[in-house]
């Protein structure tokens, strides 16, 4: 039985397992978009290894974090869709 966290996405409570990274808790938890673009397009995780920036997200009130990089913690408040 895997351990579980509770994540905040957009405010919602999600439960993950535990060593996953922010941008597979968001494919986890059906959210598939992670930020917009200046001219407003949705962007989307590309390359899953920090170099497209396409997965950028706010966590814990800090903009600009590489979902693909950053592993989930417990409590972890996570806000996609946020111009960058
Ligand atoms: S998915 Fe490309 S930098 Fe995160």
């Amino acid at each position: 039985m895997k351990n579980l966290i509770t994540l905040y996405i957009n405010g919602s409570p999600f439960q993950v397992p535990t060593g996953i990274t922010v941008a597979a808790a968001l494919a986890h938890c059906g959210v598939l978009h992670t930020r917009r673009s200046v001219s407003g397009e949705s962007r989307s995780p590309l390359c899953g290894m920090g170099i497209c920036q396409e997965c950028r997200v706010t966590i814990n009130q800090s903009p600009h974090q590489l979902a693909c990089q950053t592993e989930c913690a417990d409590q972890m408040q996570i806000q996609t869709g946020v111009p960058a």
